[in-house]
């Protein structure tokens, strides 16, 4: 068997169309990932993407952004006093109330020690998830932590919430609740349509959890990275940081160079269920693997302008390339999530209207944290994890004001 690598946008791009490439990338942690919706193929991925899509709604956005989001930044901020901060700690503290609400997961009581837990267990999914890219790790030894993870995460938190909303559903078939007044979240509409997707119980226990992890982990490092080029930028321009407190729309493109710098994997990685040609004209055949580099592609000079490893917002961009170039995937496996964490850019030519615009979830925190007066500590340098080959900050000491 074979390894194949694109790294040419262009090619990524089309190779992540390809029927014959089947997604392989969380192959080591199929403790968790196991037919969940990004590792599932074909008739199946396409029949409960379908399921799932009914979450993903313009309306859910908006009122995600208007109410939720600053609900929760400021519920966090109030709960961390203290003037030193770790802003990786304060996005995992963000992402997983947001997480929750979107899998589907309650609260069953509204403690601190309680969020505590639930950001372990998300930590430990992220583990799970990674396993594949993480640098000498003892696989079996992650597996029986993974495992007792989720054992914890169905006892305490999965099974409450599944219970709550069978009850509902119930009441909506007995016609004494209307339909609209269901929670619009994944667990929901799993168990609406299990049977129609031939769903088992562990299956839908996995999906909650990776919808959870999906959500959450690619954002806390998305926030992380685009924080630290504001900083710099900041640092570098006098008057940066109030323009940008005025601006949140250009924070949002801010955030959006930052997404095309550090995809969550830089790769994406599939293996070939038939014998195909790549767009780059390199024969594969059944069972060889093909790494898509989605970091190197988004570094292309052809698309996105001279130095493409540098950070700059004003760059011009390929028309019809998206500014975050393939960060969040593309094809059958495309992000459901990226206009949640994304946003939309103003058209430019059209009317912008702040008031109806979506600035997707992580230039929203960044901007609150820019208006909060957010800095980095000048005494503790942030780390980058070592233990993984992804590129991802272990900490980023910071200083409220
Ligand atoms: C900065 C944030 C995010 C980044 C960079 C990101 C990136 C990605 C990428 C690259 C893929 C494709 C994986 C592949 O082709 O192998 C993907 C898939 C996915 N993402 Fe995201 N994501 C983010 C946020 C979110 C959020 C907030 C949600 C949910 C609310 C989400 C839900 C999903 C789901 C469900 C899939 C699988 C889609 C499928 O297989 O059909 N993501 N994401």
């Amino acid at each position: 068997m074979k390894t194949h690598e694109l790294t040419e946008y262009r090619h990524c791009e089309q190779a992540l169309k390809l029927p014959g490439l089947k997604q392989s990338l969380y192959d080591e942690g199929a403790i968790l990932m196991d037919r969940v919706l990004v590792t599932l193929h074909g008739e199946p991925h396409r029949e409960r993407r379908l399921t799932e899509m009914r979450v993903f709604r313009r309306d859910f956005f908006r009122r995600y952004e208007r109410e939720v989001i600053p609900e929760v930044f400021a519920s966090v901020m109030q709960s961390s006093p203290s003037k030193e901060v770790d802003l990786v700690t304060l996005g995992y503290h963000f992402m997983v109330h947001l997480a929750l609400a979107f899998a589907g997961i309650d609260r069953q009581d509204q403690g601190q020690s309680e969020t505590e837990d639930l950001v372990r267990i998300l930590r430990m999914f992220g583990v799970a998830a990674t396993l594949g890219q993480a640098k000498d790790r003892d696989l079996e030894a992650a597996n029986l932590e993974v495992r007792a993870t989720l054992t914890e995460f169905d006892e305490r938190f999965f099974t409450p919430s599944a219970q709550r909303r069978q009850a509902l559903l119930g009441q909506v078939a007995a016609g004494e609740l209307a339909e609209e007044a269901l929670p619009m979240d994944v667990l929901t509409v799993l168990l609406q349509d299990e049977d129609k997707l031939q769903l088992v119980r562990d299956m839908v226990l996995r999906e909650t959890a990776f919808y959870f992890l999906a959500s959450a982990h690619t954002s806390v490092h998305s926030l992380s990275h685009a924080m630290h080029h504001l900083f710099t930028w900041c640092a570098g321009n006098p008057d940066g940081r109030a323009d940008l407190v005025a601006n949140p729309a250009k924070v949002q493109r801010f955030v959006h160079e930052s997404f095309r710098l550090h995809p969550s994997s830089p790769v994406s990685k599939r293996q070939a269920v038939e014998d195909l040609v790549l767009p780059n004209g390199q024969h594969v055949a059944v069972g060889d693997t093909v790494i898509i580099n989605l970091r190197q592609a988004n570094r292309d000079a052809a698309l996105f302008g001279a130095e493409p490893e540098m950070f700059n917002p004003q760059r011009d961009i390929e028309r019809g390339v998206s500014e975050t170039g393939i960060t969040f995937g593309i094809g059958m496996h495309a992000c459901l999530g990226k206009n949640l964490a994304a946003g939309a850019l103003p058209v430019p030519g059209k009317a912008f209207d702040m008031d109806r615009h979506q600035l997707g979830t992580v230039a929203w925190i960044a901007h609150a944290l820019l208006e909060a007066g957010i800095t980095p500590n000048p005494m503790q340098a942030p780390e980058l994890d070592q233990a993984i080959a992804r590129e991802t900050w272990l900490n980023y000491p910071a200083l409220r004001s």
